[in-house]
């Protein structure tokens, strides 16, 4: 939901599941600082106010994560891109 709500309107949203069990999704759109993206797993937090939301998907997220021994990593540019946004799961 993120990755349509919040990426570019025109590229399309890339999710891939690997052998190894990661699941990543991948959206186009603008960086996220890094000073940001630390603090976006926070509830209310947000960084692109041009959307609606309460900022609380993210720490749902993690929060489950968190509980079923799975770590959620968020990174911007996303991997092998200029730009961008990328939320991997990892059953660790
Ligand atoms: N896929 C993404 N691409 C770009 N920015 C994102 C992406 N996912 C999250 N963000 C940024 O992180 C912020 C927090 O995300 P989160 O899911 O917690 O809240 P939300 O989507 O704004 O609201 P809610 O999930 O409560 O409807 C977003 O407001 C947005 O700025
Ligand atoms: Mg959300």
């Amino acid at each position: 939901e993120n990755a349509l709500k919040h990426g570019s309107p025109s590229e399309p949203v890339e999710i891939s599941l690997c052998e190894d069990g990661r699941l990543i999704v991948r959206n186009d759109g603008h960086t996220i600082s890094p000073e940001q993206l630390k603090l976006l797993r926070n509830r209310f937090e947000r960084s692109n106010t041009n959307t609606s939301g309460s900022g609380l998907g993210l720490a749902i997220a993690d929060a489950i994560a968190e509980g079923a021994g799975m770590t959620l990593y968020l990174r911007s540019p996303a991997t092998g891109r200029q730009d961008g946004f990328e939320a991997e799961l990892v059953a660790e």
